[in-house]
């Protein structure tokens, strides 16, 4: 209460306002980007995703041998009990794989075992990327794909997704991508998750939750829809005729614009410089670049709205051979660690999250029966 008038009114979708204090996070409008205290492109140049996640986590870049405790621990929880697998088959053909994911991760919180809190979330946090490898085939009636030990989290996860050889790079850019999925502050998949955490529901309903949230294209489905827009163009030469009917029709272009950052996304930024190397070193896809490139630069001229991380995963994830429906379960396959190290920091210093509202509808009307009501 703001003690005036009644509830304090915050804007609309609480653009600007803060609604906690953290230290997982942050993310700035400058284009600077920290987990934990650490700039996201020294982590990316440096780091590997499961010192990232221990770090995003656990709140410190591990020790050799908690690394190796870490790394450990995610493998030996990554099989998937045979009833969830069931019940993504049975979703059947039609079922969109994030659909697929979320109701897995629900499932999972039936039938897994594990007892104590710590268990629960690395349990999630192992199985979600074999959940995310396997929310299209097992729908669509192919056999599953487990995690292979040897490989780290994200060659294992791109193995699981494409079943081909990646070369170094493509694995290292992988990598880096699903670094910059991992966390991001306040988005509106992490404050889900601290929603339902905050009611001291488990760390499976809070996923499940995040998962709900995660698949709109507004937020994780962006780098679907940006991928099919992509696809739309085709052409570079073809960039300013898309961009005038989708302002004509008063659409959004997926992929562009950001709550946070309003003059670049650092994290989309390395992204294209990656795709630019990508293509160097293929020798192909060249195409794939310049259409990028061209419908970016015809977004600045008209609305100097810049790409988000989504704009340009969406061509990486492209070029690796990996089918559009998984974009937003990969998304998901990283975040999860994100959504857990929320998780914990809403828990540990609870209170419900339970705001108020401003009634705007009728008052004082009187219940009249059924049969004496005018349709
Ligand atoms: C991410 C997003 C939801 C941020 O939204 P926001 O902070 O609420 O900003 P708004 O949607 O209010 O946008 C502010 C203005 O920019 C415009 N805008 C923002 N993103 C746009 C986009 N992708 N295409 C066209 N116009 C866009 C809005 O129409 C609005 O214009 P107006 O002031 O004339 O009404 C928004 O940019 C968006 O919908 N982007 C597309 C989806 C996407 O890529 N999501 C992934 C985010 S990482």
């Amino acid at each position: 209460m703001s003690g005036v008038d009644g509830p304090l009114r915050v804007p609309k979708g609480l653009a600007g306002v803060s609604v906690t204090d953290t230290k997982i996070s942050k993310s700035a409008a400058d284009g600077t980007l920290i987990y934990r205290g650490y700039p996201i492109a020294d982590l990316a140049a440096k780091a590997s995703f499961e010192e990232t996640a221990f770090l995003v986590v656990k709140g410190h870049l591990p020790a050799k041998g908690e690394l190796r405790e870490f790394e450990e621990g995610l493998r030996a929880r990554s099989l998937v009990d045979r009833r969830v697998f069931e019940i993504m088959k049975g979703l059947g053909e039609r079922a969109h794989p994030i659909d697929v994911i979320r109701t897995a991760v629900s499932a999972l919180g039936s039938v897994d075992r594990e007892t104590d809190m710590a268990g629960k979330e690395a349990s999630i946090e192992a199985k979600m990327s074999v959940l995310a490898a396997n929310s299209r085939r097992l729908p669509l009636g192919e056999g599953p794909r487990v995690s292979k030990s040897g490989l780290g989290f994200a060659s294992d996860l791109l193995q699981m997704l494409t079943k081909q050889e990646a070369s170094d790079f493509d694995r290292w850019v992988f990598e880096r991508v699903l670094i910059f999925y991992m966390e991001h502050d306040m988005n509106a998949s992490s404050f889900t998750v601290r929603v339902v955490a905050s009611t001291l529901a488990d760390p499976y309903a809070a996923a499940s939750a995040g998962l709900a949230s995660l698949k709109g294209p507004l937020h994780g489905g962006a780098n679907e829809a940006a991928m099919e827009m992509l696809l739309e163009v085709k052409d570079p030469a073809k960039a300013k005729e898309f961009l005038d009917g989708t302002f004509r029709e008063g659409r959004k272009l997926m992929g562009f614009g950001h709550r946070v950052y309003k003059a670049f996304d650092p994290r989309a930024r390395l992204c294209k410089e990656y795709l630019k190397q990508m293509v160097e070193k293929r020798g192909e896809g060249a195409w794939l670049y310049d259409l990028c490139d061209a419908v970016e630069r015809e977004m600045w001229e008209r609305k100097k709205i810049p790409p988000n991380l989504d704009y340009y995963a969406a061509p990486i994830f492209y070029l690796l051979g990996i089918e559009v429906p998984l974009y937003t379960p990969i998304f998901a396959a990283s975040r999860v660690f994100g959504w857990m190290a929320h998780y914990n920091e809403q828990v540990e210093e609870n209170k419900l999250i339970r705001p108020d509202s401003v009634y705007v509808g009728p008052t004082g009307l009187k219940y009249v029966p059924p049969e004496d009501r005018r349709s």
